[in-house]
């Protein structure tokens, strides 16, 4: 198999550009920027690249300043599609290659469409949520061109468990990915402050939706000036969805603290590591959530929130790659690794 150094390198340069994109994209939303620029694909009439530096000022600038590093990240994608094409000899990459330019294209639409409709949730929730799956994919594509995942065999034998460390990280990453699309979903219907206090809600583990109850929340916010009157009364949908995502919010720690016990213990070093990061990463996810909702939400504090709940979705998706390479994949009878050339029966 081919080993070209330079695809990986390049491959981990537009995941880390991602990642840039992803924090610029978190800013304009948390600025409410989202509606500086009122125009797409143009910015103020202008050729994009043409548009004049002096005029980036206050929103303009995150929202500008997003498009610019999309575009770059768009270009990117497309080298590496090509290159992938080109010079990697397993079918599946190029398929994956050209599933990370369909992602980046349709990325761009969206948000060009959340632009010009105004910022209908439907279109900021999906904007949002591929984001993150697009960081995925470009993530797995740096995995699958290191020289590891090429000379790597399957090495560790499954632990006996009833349930093996492969699925075990696959459930985790499937409850961090709902857990992200609530939080979204959370972001774009502004219910993020529905609930002001934590970690009880309204001095309650859940919060009474009764009409009264909801008209007493409502003159506590305005007295709080965390609400305007003119902004309008918080919704019974509003607070459902906030408290799902605080409820999902222990369903991830459960999932998460369990495979990271179940790393610790694995054998080899390049996947038990994990386990720490796993850890790490929820004890700064939760403080930030909670720190979101109790600063009023702070631009840095729920930017790092949205950052960090995508570090944890490429960290759920590395381990479970790292298990099916590790341990292989079972399937019935068989245990097939996962490269088209090996299987161990
Ligand atoms: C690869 C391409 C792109 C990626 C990965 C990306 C990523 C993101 C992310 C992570 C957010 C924050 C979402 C949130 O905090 O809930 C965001 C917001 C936003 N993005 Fe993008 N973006 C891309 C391309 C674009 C393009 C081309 C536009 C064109 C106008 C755009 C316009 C916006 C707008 C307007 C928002 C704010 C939405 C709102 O506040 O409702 N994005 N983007
Ligand atoms: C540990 C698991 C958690 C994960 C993975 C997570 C992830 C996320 C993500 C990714 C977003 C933004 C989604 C987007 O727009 O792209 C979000 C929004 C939010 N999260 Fe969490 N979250 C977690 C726990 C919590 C907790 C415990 C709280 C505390 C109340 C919280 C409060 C919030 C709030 C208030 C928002 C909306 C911010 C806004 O309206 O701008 N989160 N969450």
């Amino acid at each position: 198999m081919n080993s070209n150094i330079y695809l990986h390198r390049f491959a981990l340069f537009t995941t880390v550009c991602t990642f840039l994109l992803i924090i610029a994209g978190g800013l304009v939303t948390s600025t409410q920027s989202g509606l500086a620029v009122p125009d797409w694909p143009q910015t103020y009439g202008h050729f994009m690249f043409a548009f004049p530096l002096d005029q980036m000022v206050g929103g303009i600038f995150y929202e500008h300043t997003h498009r610019m590093i999309a575009s770059f990240v768009g270009l990117l994608t497309v080298i590496l599609a090509v290159w992938l094409w080109k010079r990697d000899d397993r079918r599946w990459m190029h398929v994956l290659g050209f599933i990370a330019f369909g992602s980046v294209v349709t990325q761009g639409i969206l948000g060009g469409l959340t632009v010009l409709f105004l910022l209908p949730t439907a279109i900021s929730v999906s904007h949002a949520t591929l984001a993150q799956t697009f960081f995925a994919i470009v993530a797995s594509i740096a995995l699958f061109t290191s020289p590891w995942w090429k000379l790597q065999q399957p090495t560790l034998n499954h632990e006996g468990k009833r349930i093996s460390l492969f699925h075990l990280s696959i459930i985790t990453t499937v409850v961090v990915y709902v857990q992200l699309i609530l939080g979204a979903l959370m972001r774009h219907t502004q219910s993020g402050l529905v609930v002001p206090d934590f970690p009880l809600a309204y001095g309650q583990l859940f919060p009474s939706l009764s009409p009264e109850a909801l008209s007493q929340y409502n003159n506590q916010l305005i007295n709080a000036d965390i609400l305007l009157a003119a902004d309008g009364p918080i919704t019974t949908n509003q607070i459902v969805i906030h408290m799902l995502h605080r409820i999902w919010a222990i369903v991830v720690a459960i999932m998460i603290v369990w495979t990271s016990v179940r790393l610790f213990k694995v054998s080899s070093k390049r996947i038990s590591r994990f386990s720490y990061i796993f850890l790490g990463l929820l004890i700064i996810q939760i403080a930030l959530g909670a720190l979101t909702v109790l600063s009023v939400k702070a631009i840095i504090a729920t930017t790092a929130h949205v950052v960090i709940g995508a570090l944890l979705l490429i960290t759920c998706v590395v381990t479970s790659l790292h298990a099916i390479k590790l341990y292989g994949v079972r399937f019935a009878q068989k245990t097939v690794s996962f490269s088209v050339r090996e299987v161990t029966v």
